[in-house]
C-alpha cells in the first residue's frame, strides 16, 4: 500500500471552529492510504515581499511543513464572500519567494462549512481561482459545500447524520484516487 502525505490548512482560527470539527471528521473517514497531519500557519506575521530575502522562523517552518506533503486539504469557513485573511495571508507566504511556490504541481482538494444555505461555496470559487495561479491540480469533483447544522459534527469528529458521513467517507476516498493520479504523472521531484 503506497501511503501519500496530505497537509491540512484550516481556515479558521477560532477556538470553537465548525471548519476545525469538519476537519477532524475528514481526518477520521480518510482512507488508510492517506496520512493526514495539520499544517499551521496562525503564527505567520502579515505578509510583504520584504521578507523575501530572509524569512521569519514561522514562515520557514510553513514552508517546510508544506514541502514534507504530497498533497494539500483546504477546509475553509467563508468570511464575508471569500475567504478569511489569515488563509490568504499564509497562502502568499507558501507562494514566496519567486520560484519556490510550494503549490506548484501539488494536488489539492477544498472543501468548508458554514451555517448558511450555500455552505461555503462563494468561498471556495475564489480559493479556487488563487490556487489555479498557483499552479496547483485541483480536484474538480466531488464539491462538497457542507451546511452546518448544530450538532451535525461533534468536536471530536464523529458525524451525527449518516448521509453526511458517507459523502465525507466517499470524499476523501475520491481525494485519494486524485491524488494518486497527479502524482503518477507529475512525480513530486519531476
Ligand atoms: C461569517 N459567516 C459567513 N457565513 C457564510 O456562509 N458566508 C459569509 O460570507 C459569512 N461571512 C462571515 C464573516 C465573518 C467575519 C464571520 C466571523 C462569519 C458566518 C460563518 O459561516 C460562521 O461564523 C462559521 O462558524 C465560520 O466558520 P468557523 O470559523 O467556525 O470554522
Amino acid at each position: 500500500m503506497t501511503v501519500h502525505k496530505v497537509g491540512y490548512l484550516i481556515g479558521s482560527l477560532a477556538k470553537g471552529s465548525i471548519n476545525r470539527k469538519l476537519a477532524k471528521a475528514l481526518v477520521q473517514l480518510a482512507p488508510p492510504e492517506l496520512e493526514m497531519s495539520e499544517v499551521s500557519f496562525k503564527d505567520l506575521p502579515l505578509y510583504s515581499y520584504d521578507y523575501d530575502t530572509d524569512f521569519p522562523p514561522s514562515a520557514r517552518a510553513f514552508k517546510d511543513a508544506l514541502a514534507a506533503v504530497e498533497a494539500v486539504l483546504f477546509i475553509t469557513p467563508e468570511y464575508n464572500r471569500s475567504i478569511p485573511g489569515g488563509l490568504k495571508n499564509a497562502i502568499d507566504w507558501a507562494s514566496r519567494p519567486y520560484g519556490k511556490n510550494s503549490f506548484t504541481r501539488k494536488p489539492s482538494a477544498v472543501i468548508g462549512t458554514s451555517p448558511g444555505a450555500i455552505g461555503t461555496a462563494v468561498a471556495q470559487q475564489s480559493l479556487r481561482s488563487v490556487l489555479s495561479f498557483c499552479n496547483s491540480p485541483q480536484m474538480n469533483a466531488p464539491e462538497a459545500y457542507i451546511r452546518f447544522t448544530p450538532g451535525l459534527i461533534s468536536d471530536d469528529g464523529e458525524v451525527s447524520n449518516e448521509e453526511t458521513e458517507d459523502f465525507l467517507r466517499n470524499y476523501m476516498t475520491e481525494f485519494h484516487t486524485f491524488i494518486a493520479r497527479v502524482l503518477s504523472v507529475l512525480p513530486p521531484d519531476a
